[in-house]
């Protein structure tokens, strides 16, 4: 069976890699030589460690349910004092309306036709914890007692802020989409409805001596749907000078393949910061290390707390970095659908995006940011050094523009500044004295539609 299985798997990577050795563009000359064994076991060992970082990217907690359950006992508040928690309790319904999405390939055939007949209940916490129980709500993971029914615990995965669902079942149920950024999911809220924030007070007052939980819960619930704060745990800041909240929208973790620098603020490489925020963001169990964090001017709470150097065993996360690597390469951004964009205008606006209007300079096609150290000082691109001043190197990261049609909810630029395409295109046509017209800036924006 394991031999059937294995020889299967590397006939399939043959026929895969058949077609990838097809010359890409008419330059290019096919390498007509067959594969050795070597190149088999190659390609099987990438397909293995992609299947592989799927299921951690998807269902892996990397032990966080030690703080998201055990210390901020979230899993009490889903559950409600009717299934042994405490307070209502999270309603399917409730769970939709806070941006939590329900994977459609979970769900037994049965209760399917179910929720097609509208027979289940959405107002009662046992439908979530059902849902829980069958790992359907994405990137959630209850823990459950030997009973089966019990919420014991609750821990989160990548999925939660970078995956989202096609809707086609129903909205807010539907087939799973990775890598695709989470803009209709109230992180702030969901982490607010925890029954204990004191680990958070905790943290937050080595920055803030005179902050109380009801002050973190108004910090947690100003964020806003699509938005996380990355460095609220390094630095304690939790507005901007304008006194709007310091929180960022999440990005997508698709499309990343090939580019160097990640994050809005370009932190590291994507496997930098994959240990990052498995350690320091979700809390999870492992060994970190960035010594960047030991400034304790711009990072006093992470210097304080010692985030520069995190050894925690066993390592639950580190064993996983190489897998959930391969599988975020292998996302590609997804193309927009046909007719979300007029061809013709984009076909112009391409010409402006790589001409006179000097984008390609910054946003190098086919990765669209550049190949190098992709990063610009705030005056470069014209706007505040606030996120910026945030991260080590103070500079903005050259966002990738691929897939941006996925997403536009929640606004362009880190924190969303601009909510339409033509207020971007606008801005860069003042800060770079472009004098476009009003048909430029349109040809622009459906150029920027169909990457
Ligand atoms: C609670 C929400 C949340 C969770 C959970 C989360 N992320 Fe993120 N992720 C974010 C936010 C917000 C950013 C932007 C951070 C910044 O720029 O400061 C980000 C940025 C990223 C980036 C950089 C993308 C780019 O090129 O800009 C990658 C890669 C990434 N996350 C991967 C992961 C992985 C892998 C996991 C699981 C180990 C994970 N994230 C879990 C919210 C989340
Ligand atoms: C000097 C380099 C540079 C040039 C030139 C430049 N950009 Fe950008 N662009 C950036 C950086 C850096 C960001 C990220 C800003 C942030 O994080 O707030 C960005 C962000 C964007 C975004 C938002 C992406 C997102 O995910 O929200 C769009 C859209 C964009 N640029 C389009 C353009 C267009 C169109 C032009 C030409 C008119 C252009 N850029 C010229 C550096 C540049």
């Amino acid at each position: 069976m394991k031999f059937l299985s294995t020889t299967c798997a590397a006939l399939a990577a043959a026929g895969f890699l058949a077609i990838a050795m097809q010359p890409a563009n008419a330059e290019e000359t096919s390498d007509t030589r067959a594969l050795s064994r070597t190149d088999l076991k190659n390609l099987q060992f990438a397909l293995e460690q992609i299947k592989h970082g799927r299921q951690i990217f998807r269902y892996d907690t990397f032990g966080d349910e030690a703080f998201w359950g055990d210390a901020l006992r979230l899993h009490t508040a889903i559950a409600g004092s009717a299934n042994g928690g405490v307070g209502a309790g999270l309603s399917p319904k409730a769970a939709l309306a806070v941006g939590l999405k329900v994977d459609v390939e979970a769900l037994p055939p049965a209760l399917r036709a179910d929720l097609q007949k509208k027979q289940v209940d959405l107002d009662s916490p046992a439908t979530t914890l059902a849902l829980l129980q069958l790992d359907a709500v994405v990137g959630v993971r209850g823990l459950f007692d030997d009973s089966g029914r019990r919420l014991q615990s609750v821990g989160i995965t990548c999925a939660l802020c970078h995956s989202t669902v096609d809707d086609s079942f129903a909205p807010g149920i539907g087939r799973q989409l990775d890598g695709w950024a989470a803009r209709d999911l109230n992180v702030g809220e969901i982490i607010a409805l925890a029954p204990n924030v004191q680990p958070l007070v905790d943290l937050l007052r080595i920055a803030i001596p005179s902050i109380d939980a009801a002050t973190v819960r108004t910090v947690l619930r100003s964020w806003g749907p699509g938005k996380f704060d990355a460095e609220l745990l390094m630095d304690g800041k939790a507005v901007r000078p304008d006194g709007k909240p310091a929180a960022t929208l999440i990005p997508p973790a698709f499309g990343l393949a090939g580019v160097n620098l990640h994050t809005w603020t370009g932190w590291g490489s994507v496997t930098h910061w994959n240990g990052f925020v498995a350690n320091l963001e979700m809390q999870g169990q492992g060994t970190f290390f960035d010594p960047r964090l030991n400034d304790s001017a711009k990072f006093p709470i992470a210097a304080e707390a010692g985030f520069g150097d995190v050894r925690r065993t066993p390592d639950l996360v580190t064993p996983k970095l190489a897998p959930l690597h391969f599988y975020q390469l292998s996302l590609p951004a997804p193309r927009p659908p046909r007719g979300s964009f007029d061809a013709a205008a984009a076909k112009r606006g391409k010409a402006l995006f790589e001409g006179r209007a000097d984008c390609s300079r910054c946003h190098v096609p086919p990765i669209f940011t550049e190949p190098g150290w992709n990063m610009h000082t705030p005056d470069e691109i014209g706007i505040d050094s606030f996120q910026a001043d945030r991260s080590p190197d103070e500079r903005y990261r050259t966002a990738p523009l691929k897939g941006l049609w996925t997403h536009g909810k929640g606004g362009y630029y880190h924190d969303g500044r601009f909510a339409r395409l033509e207020d971007v295109i606008d801005h860069y046509d003042d800060l770079l004295s472009l004098s476009l017209s009003s048909s430029e800036r349109a040809d622009l924006v459906e150029y920027l539609k169909s990457l």
